[in-house]
């Protein structure tokens, strides 16, 4: 099940994104985020458990993910790819941005899967460890071709 994540979630989110990324956002940034009038914080809960989480941001017909994370145990099950179908239709038509690092390939590779294109770098944009940022964006993204749930139990 996706739902527009709570206060309540704000440890579990947080927790999950603890586990799964190197630069993991804060509780107090998560909670921050969840009383953005900007923000919108979406989880998929399987059989109660936390699996996956996106947060997106958004500024009239723009919207940029801020971060997503699947559950590594649960990884290439579609998870990822229903949390986004899910963000991006409940937006609405907007143009989508994004960056991430360019040693994430994994993570280009899921978001090239979704139909995102590079469209430039910011040179060396992160620290520890140094890396460039690869800008992403995505538009008319109602014509995403539905997969969502194919693989997940
Ligand atoms: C990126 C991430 C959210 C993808 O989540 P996921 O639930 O595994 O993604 P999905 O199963 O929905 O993948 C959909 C498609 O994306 C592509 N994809 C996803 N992960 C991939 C990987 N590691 N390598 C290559 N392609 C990948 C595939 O085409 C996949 O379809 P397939 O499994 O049928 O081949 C997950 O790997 C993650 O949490 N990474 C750590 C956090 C992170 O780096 N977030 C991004 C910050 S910018």
């Amino acid at each position: 099940m996706i739902r527009a994540a709570t206060t309540g979630d704000a440890p579990r989110i947080a927790a999950l994104l603890h586990r799964n990324m190197p630069h993991p956002w804060t509780e107090d940034a998560v909670r921050a985020a969840l009383s953005s009038p900007t923000s919108v914080l979406w989880v998929r809960e399987d059989d109660a458990m936390l699996s996956g989480v996106l947060i997106l941001q958004l500024c009239l017909d723009e919207a940029e993910i801020l971060t997503i994370a699947t559950e590594k145990a649960r990884r290439r099950q579609g998870i990822g790819r229903s949390l986004m179908e899910y963000a991006l239709r409940e937006v609405g038509p907007a143009t989508v941005f994004l960056e991430v690092r360019a040693e994430n390939t994994g993570a280009k590779a899921f978001y090239e899967a979704l139909g995102f294109t590079p469209y430039g770098v910011r040179k060396r944009y992160y620290r520890d460890p140094v890396d460039d940022a690869i800008l992403m964006k995505f538009v008319n993204f109602l014509k995403i071709p539905c997969q969502t749930e194919k693989k997940t139990v």
